[in-house]
């Protein structure tokens, strides 16, 4: 019999606990999905076969894609002319060879080089940050006033988005994001609201462009006519939206599961040089990015793993088993915040691989950093198992958590 799918986590330190069950039956196996079957990949190498070959579309315009049976149909010609207006330069869901055109615009600003350049600005803002929390008193809630914000601020700053309009954009992201796939006319909503309030910006761009990254495009690729001003909406949606869910949820995840473990933490705060393997192996233990971001479909009939795929079948990798697979890591269980899991999946793989990886990585080390040493005495108040964490939600985190020091 199929498997129900999507699975969900019942402990914060987890995937589903089917995952294990659905990896040692088989890399792929069938799935049903209101309307559709498809195959879940649930081992490391086969999740990376999928994420880098070809002839696997994540187009959702692509027959057979599996997000389509998720998402209504649109109700009206207005709404499918705006949903196609929506989806220009949104090049996560678009194929080679148009995929490279949008994100080889974007890759100087996301190199190493330049990633190490904006690491005392990510300082300066995690500084600030942590001044205010002290000063407010001896508690807080670490998701409000340091996980959201610190991933937030720096966006902003990047994009040219101004940081006061912050309860705007993340409450609609967290609607976009919390309504997937029960609800997803909200989730659309939500999205389109974000769009246009980036359409005003991007058109004063357009006008005055500023010392940042939208400024840049608009100088480089719209005057030379490259780019249109839709997609360069796009873009921006992509990286805004992007760029500040996925941390904000893994910034106070890590800071937990840190705190359950004081003797790795305590090393770490000895040798701060052994943090950017540290939070290699935070992305891999959470894996807070699972079959959202890695619905895909297969354009030519393919064999993975053993089994056939036909053309027009979906499939979901899931992120969460792949980096619990005994066959690329040892005790993948533990947490090991020495054990260099570079080779994980929680940034996808192939050409989508999440393009602000550096930024992310500078992000989640100057944070956890910073926040242990300024916060020696930091712990969490009440019992972990009564916190609230998003267990249905389609990107793992927390919604608040409540820290004392
Ligand atoms: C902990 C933080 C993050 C995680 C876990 C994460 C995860 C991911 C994953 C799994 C993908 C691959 C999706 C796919 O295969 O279809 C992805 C793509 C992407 N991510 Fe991230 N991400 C993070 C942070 C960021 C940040 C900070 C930015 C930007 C500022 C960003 C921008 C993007 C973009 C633009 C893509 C699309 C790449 C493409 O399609 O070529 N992400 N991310």
């Amino acid at each position: 019999m199929a498997q129900s799918f999507p699975a969900t986590r019942s402990c914060p330190f987890a995937p589903p606990p089917e995952y294990e069950g659905l990896r040692e039956e088989a890399p792929l196996v069938r799935a049903d999905l209101p309307g559709s079957r498809v195959w879940l990949v649930t081992r490391h190498a086969e999740a990376q076969q999928v994420l880098s070959d070809p002839r696997i579309s994540t187009d959702p315009a692509t027959p057979g894609h599996p997000m389509a049976a998720l998402s209504p149909a649109p109700v009206s010609e207005e709404e499918r002319r705006a949903r196609a207006r929506f989806q220009q330069g949104q090049f996560i869901d678009m194929d080679p060879p148009l995929h490279g055109v949008y994100r080889r615009m974007l890759i100087p600003e996301f190199s190493v080089r330049r990633i190490r350049e904006m690491r005392p600005v990510i300082q300066e803002i995690v500084d600030r940050l942590l001044d205010d929390m002290l000063k407010q008193g001896t508690s807080a809630d670490l998701v409000e006033t340091f996980g959201l914000a610190v991933p937030s601020m720096v966006i902003c700053r990047l994009l040219g988005v101004p940081y006061a309009d912050r309860d705007f954009f993340q409450s609609r992201t967290r609607r976009m994001v919390g309504a997937a796939p029960e609800a997803p006319q909200d989730s659309m909503h939500a999205a389109m609201e974000i769009w246009d309030y980036l359409d005003g910006l991007i058109a004063a761009a357009e006008r005055e462009p500023g010392d940042n990254l939208v400024g840049r495009l608009v100088t480089a690729r719209r005057e030379s006519g490259e780019l249109s001003h839709d997609a360069l909406v796009g873009m921006t949606f992509l990286l805004l939206v992007a760029g500040h869910e996925t941390t904000a949820n893994m910034i106070p995840l890590g800071v937990l599961s840190l705190l359950r473990h004081p003797g790795q933490l305590a090393g770490l705060c000895a040798d701060p040089g052994g943090w950017p393997l540290a939070v290699e192996e935070l992305l891999r233990f959470h894996s807070i990015v699972d079959w959202i971001a890695f619905d895909r479909v297969a354009t030519e009939d393919l064999e993975i793993g053993g089994q056939a795929v036909r053309a027009g079948e979906g499939i979901f990798v899931l992120g969460a088993s792949a980096n619990r697979d005994p066959r690329a890591f040892e005790r993948p269980d533990e947490l090991d915040l020495r054990r260099g899991a570079r080779n994980h999946v929680a940034f996808g793989y192939g050409v989508h691989q999440c393009l602000g990886q550096n930024l992310a990585r500078a992000e989640l080390e100057i944070a956890y950093r910073t926040l242990f040493e300024r916060i020696p005495g930091l712990r969490v108040v009440g019992d972990v198992e009564e916190l609230p964490f998003k267990y249905g939600g389609p990107i793992f985190g927390l919604h608040a958590l409540p820290v004392a020091w």
